[in-house]
């Protein structure tokens, strides 16, 4: 179904790439701040079925591109995934794109992120090289040690395109895997985690920053399965990530929303893992747990209106990703026992359930990120059926 397709009269409209869950949360936002979100994808998308106008069409598509500017005020993207020699040519003609394509094409290709990460002063990154075969792998790891990891150069996320190999024939298999999947492959030094973070920073085309305070996040199988705030890291370090997230926002030249996911290693090492152009999973809880949702935020940023506070209005939140079972069950006929647990914040997304899949989210907020996360995860694994 497609529900009003024409965004009102005399209010900026977003056309925003992308209707999944993002531009669903995005659409919540919108309604809020009555300002038009256009959303290019399908009628069976999580923002489609939340009532978002969605106009039909693929964002590898140039002709759905052109048609999505021609009734917009501005472009703005919630996957990565798109034509972006289209999306250039559209903004050689005056469409506003943002973040502009220079600085879109750092989400669409992560080895020239990396290249791209590699040239910025003060910032770090793990040791990389582009790999084709398995000659290259070997080269690599002569010089950096096993294990490596070898990622994707695009289309990767929630760990797919991502192989941590122990050893050759780990690497000889992901090399298949890849060129079964038409993958180009880079390689990179495994770094020795001690923890991984995330830190969101808004930069609207006038220029003005916003950075949100840093969350501590925790992966399984690549994906990421919960976050907390405050992050727990010595105040200095928090200090130095918000210093990080400044940089990068005026090195890329950012307008819009842009997440920094981060490595910190066991010698009290930062690193940047990867930077995602959008609204992003580890920003969840600022929902409930800042004056600005990242939603908000985004829409803010990309129409440059002021920017809103980021300070937490909670002393501590936890965020817990809820994942379709393996039996295939859908989470949603679990609701009522979720909402039992104190301060579940509970968001589903309306899709279809699958197992493995991200179906939604729980955010609870308390006196601790401990005690905020014990209870985000019950009502979690009550959705997910483990409860
Ligand atoms: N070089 C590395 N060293 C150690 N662990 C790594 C490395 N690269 C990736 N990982 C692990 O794999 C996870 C997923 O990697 P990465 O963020 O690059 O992939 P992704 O699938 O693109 O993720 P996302 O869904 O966040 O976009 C990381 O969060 C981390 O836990
Ligand atoms: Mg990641």
């Amino acid at each position: 179904m497609q529900s009003n397709p024409h965004p009102p009269a005399n209010r900026p409209v977003v056309g925003l790439v992308g209707a999944g869950q993002l531009a669903r949360m995005g659409w919540q936002a919108a309604i809020s701040l009555d300002v038009g979100l256009l959303c290019l994808g399908a009628a069976g998308d999580a923002a489609a079925l939340a009532g978002a106008p969605v106009m039909a069409g693929s964002a590898r598509d140039g002709e759905a591109l052109a048609a999505l500017a021609g009734r917009s005020d501005v472009l703005s993207f919630e996957h990565e995934l798109v034509d972006l020699d289209a999306l250039a040519r559209l903004e050689a003609e005056g469409v506003r794109v943002r973040p502009g394509t220079t600085t879109l094409r750092l989400a669409v290709d992560k080895l020239h992120q990396r290249r791209t990460l590699a040239e910025i002063a003060d910032v770090r990154v793990p040791p990389f090289a582009p790999v084709a075969a398995l000659d290259d792998v070997h080269t690599f790891a002569a010089q950096h040690g096993w294990p490596l990891v070898l990622k994707a150069r695009s289309g990767g996320y929630d760990g797919r395109g991502v192989w941590m190999c122990d050893d050759a024939s780990a690497a000889t298999r992901a090399l298949a895997d890849a060129a079964a999947a038409e993958l180009e492959l880079y390689a990179e030094q495994a770094v020795r985690l001690a923890g991984e973070a995330a830190v969101l920073v808004a930069r609207s085309p006038s220029g003005e920053i916003a950075v949100y305070p840093p969350v501590a996040t925790h992966q399984r199988d690549g994906m990421c399965r919960w976050v907390t705030l405050p992050a727990g890291l010595p105040e200095a370090l928090e200090q130095q990530i918000d210093s990080l997230a400044r940089t990068l926002a005026r090195a890329t030249a950012l307008e819009g929303l842009m997440a920094v996911e981060l490595f910190l290693d066991r010698d009290g090492g930062l690193l940047v893992n990867e930077l995602a152009l959008r609204t992003h999973n580890t920003g969840h809880l600022h929902t409930e747990a800042a004056a600005t949702s990242q939603f908000e935020q985004h829409l803010r940023a990309v129409l440059d209106l002021p920017l809103g506070e980021t300070a937490p209005v909670v002393a501590a939140a936890a965020m817990v990703n809820v994942v379709g079972p393996a039996d295939g069950s859908d989470p949603a006929t679990r609701l009522a026992g979720a909402l039992a647990v104190p301060g579940a914040h509970v968001h589903l997304y309306g899709k279809l359930a699958r197992p493995g899949r991200k179906l939604g989210h729980v955010t609870v907020c308390g006196p601790s990120p401990q005690a905020a996360l014990s209870l985000a995860k019950q009502a979690a694994d009550r959705l997910e059926g483990n409860g």
